[in-house]
């Protein structure tokens, strides 16, 4: 390394130690990022070209010993042991080597990431076969190229119930440390102020299995709030427990809303699952439940930076594009998908350190002729 490499080393450092210092103080989610990234930088200037290359050559592997290790059942035993299991506790269930399980026993992982490796390992043939189009069909993507089927990953997972509950249970996980939005969204000024006491509040449009409006009922447990999950048949027979205040609806949103005049309609993630062409049909049959004036369409999803997007939206839009496959978007993306379907965007609200945020949007006033 020259004096300017190392000058540039100790400078990282300072403000790397700086900014744990700043997080040790104020102990918020933005410090810790902040803390987080200028750790990273470090680290980066410190690697050399064959360490990022080791670590990409590696990574496979770990995924692949995830995905073993999950096989031969480690993590629902650790999971369940209270006490440190042995390895030939590990071993025993699948009668397998102890020192292979050995080898296995230290990885750890969310368990619907396993379902990706197959399509992971198999998107590049993909991509290179299809002359790289930029996939777009929920029925003819990477995923069906992996899992060699016709269907959409929705079926697939609809036809494998222990997927379904891996996939559902990563989707009440959340994918990151963000407050549910009902703490952070205006709630009171955007949605319960104006809201007509005997009508649906809130539609919660393929909402899983209820994780996102029970977080909404804890934060406003009080008055007359109609809330309403709708997802797939599969998911709903899915639902182990949620409060019985929220009514359940088996409903494809390829087909018309069947809640009118809700004051609001929530999608969270499910845009960011399917081209802008599918979108359109999804918002056409919201828009035609909703009353002017009065309804709102709430979007949560990245809302994408044009320049700089971080780690999480780009590694994101790679998961999207082979599982779905959907796409991460920029605001003017948003703008423009809103605009074709006769909604304006009002609104990008943003937690502070984030970009993953709410597109508030409703119909469009039609000028008079
Ligand atoms: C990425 S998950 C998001 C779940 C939830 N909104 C969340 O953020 O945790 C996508 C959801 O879309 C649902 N879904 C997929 N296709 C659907 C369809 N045609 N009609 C209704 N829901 C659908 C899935 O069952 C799944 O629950």
């Amino acid at each position: 390394m020259t004096i300017e490499e190392f000058g540039h080393l100790s400078s990282l450092t300072t403000n790397a130690v700086a900014s744990i210092g700043a997080y040790q103080t104020s102990k918020t989610e933005q410090a810790r990022q902040d803390a987080l990234e200028n750790a990273t930088r470090l680290v980066r200037a410190l690697e050399k070209p064959a360490d990022a290359i080791y670590k990409l050559f590696a990574s496979p592997a770990v995924l692949m010993a995830v995905k073993t290790a999950s096989d031969l059942g480690i993590f629902t035993q650790l999971s369940q042991t209270t006490s440190l299991a042995t390895c030939e506790e590990l071993a025993a269930q699948k009668n397998a080597d102890i020192q292979l399980v050995g080898r296995f026993a230290s990885e750890r992982g969310p368990g619907h990431f396993l379902d990706f490796l197959p399509i992971i390992h198999k998107t590049p043939e993909y991509l290179q076969t299809s002359g790289y189009r930029n996939p777009g069909d929920p029925k003819d993507g990477p995923f069906q190229h992996a899992y060699q089927t016709t269907g959409s990953c929705w079926d697939w997972l609809a036809k494998n119930p222990d997927a379904l509950d891996r996939f559902n249970t990563f989707m009440e996980g959340g994918r990151d440390e963000l407050l549910h939005w009902a703490h952070w969204f205006p709630v009171q000024e955007q949605l319960l102020d104006g809201a007509v006491a005997d009508r649906p509040l809130l539609v919660d449009v393929a909402g899983g299995r209820g994780h996102d409006l029970a977080g909404f009922k804890e934060r406003f447990p009080s008055g007359p709030r109609r809330l309403v999950l709708e997802d797939l048949p599969s998911v709903i027979e899915d639902i182990q427990h949620l409060d019985s205040d929220i009514q359940r609806v088996k409903h494809d949103f390829f087909k018309p809303q069947p809640v009118k005049g809700a004051r609001a309609y929530y999608f969270k993630h499910i845009m960011h699952d399917w081209s802008d062409d599918n979108c359109r049909i999804i918002l056409k049959h919201t828009t035609a439940a909703m009353e002017k004036g009065y309804s709102k369409l709430l979007i949560e999803d990245y809302i994408v930076p044009d320049q700089n997007a971080g780690p999480k939206e780009t590694a994101t839009d790679m998961i999207v594009m082979v599982w779905c496959p959907g796409i991460e978007r920029t605001r003017q993306r948003w703008t423009d998908l809103l605009q074709s379907v006769g909604l304006v965007a009002k609104n990008f609200w943003l937690p502070h350190g984030s970009n993953k945020g709410i597109i508030e949007a409703e119909l469009q006033e039609i000028p008079r002729a």
